[in-house]
């Protein structure tokens, strides 16, 4: 029997397994993964990984098992696997929109359930990560989760009808906050910058202001207004944020998101 085992290796499956190989969670030699694309998985067969030959062998011969497939995989992935899990089977599934009560009608009832949401600076261990734990499942599972979702980033424990608006913002954040530094690049570069240089000014930009709202626990409308002089150049910024919408925009984006999160699986 293998530690942990693996369906669907791609940017969120691979980024758990090797940030939790590197942290210490997991140990390569014990870990047994299905991932349809080999070339993804290639340096992790050199760790010591094994590549099962199908989903089922990963559910017959692991007790731990994170789910990293897209969400419109699920049903086709319970018909596989269907009689062939272990009792007492942990399932963590990172899918978008895929409810407890979803995956307790694919794979069973007798399972132990956790759903987490997280994003993709994962990739470089600075996920924001929210666990939602069915009440079935016991301290010893809840303490490996938490370790293993702490090897790529920051996490917080949330009941599962929080999920939804957590993927509203923490789950999509990412795509928001990359538009908002391509825009911000384009002001920038309409002004002289080059393209080359200006990326990482301003994400460090970005970067510095988060910081500041997390370590001075400052509310960020009192930073804001700590940096607004009277008539200077950035209340007349934010007053041209305010013309167009800005905040309508971020708050509206987030409520989009939530919505589409909810039942991804009862629309297909
Ligand atoms: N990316 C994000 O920002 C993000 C954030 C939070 C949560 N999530 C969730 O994380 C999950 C994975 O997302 P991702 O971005 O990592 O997706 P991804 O990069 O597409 O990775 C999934 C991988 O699993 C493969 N796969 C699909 N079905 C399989 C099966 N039955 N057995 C083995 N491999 C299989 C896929 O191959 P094919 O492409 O050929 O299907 C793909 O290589 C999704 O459910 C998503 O909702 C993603």
């Amino acid at each position: 029997m293998f530690d942990f085992g693996v369906i669907g290796v791609g940017n969120m499956g691979g980024a758990i397994i090797r940030r939790g190989i590197s942290s210490g969670v997991l140990d390569p030699n014990k870990i047994i993964i299905f991932e349809k694309h080999k070339e993804k998985v290639k340096d992790l067969i050199e760790m010591g990984v094994y590549s099962a030959s199908d989903e089922a062998e990963v559910f017959l011969k692991s007790n731990r098992i994170l789910l990293s497939i897209r969400p419109q995989g699920f049903v086709d992935l319970g018909k596989k696997v269907k009689g062939k899990i272990n009792d007492n089977t942990l399932l963590i599934s990172i899918a978008a929109g895929v409810n407890i009560s979803k995956l307790k009608e694919i794979f069973g009832e007798q399972n132990k359930y956790v759903r987490v949401m997280s994003n993709t600076p994962a990739l470089i261990g600075e996920a924001m990560t929210a666990i939602s734990f069915d009440d079935s499942v016991g301290e010893e599972y809840r303490q490996f989760a938490v370790e293993l979702f702490k090897s790529i980033g920051k996490i917080t424990v949330l009941a599962e009808d929080r999920i939804p608006a957590f993927t509203g913002f923490a789950g999509c954040m990412p795509a928001y906050i990359f538009m908002f530094i391509e825009a911000a690049s384009d002001g920038a570069v309409s002004h002289g910058f080059s393209r080359e240089e200006i990326y990482a000014l301003i994400s460090q930009a970005l970067m510095g202001s988060a910081k500041l709202v997390m370590e001075t626990g400052l509310h960020p409308a009192e930073l804001k207004d700590q940096v607004t002089s009277p008539g200077g150049a950035t209340i007349k910024g934010v007053v041209a944020l305010e013309k167009y919408g800005f905040r309508n925009a971020i708050i509206e984006a987030i409520n989009e998101g939530t919505k589409a999160s909810e039942d991804l699986l009862d629309e297909n």
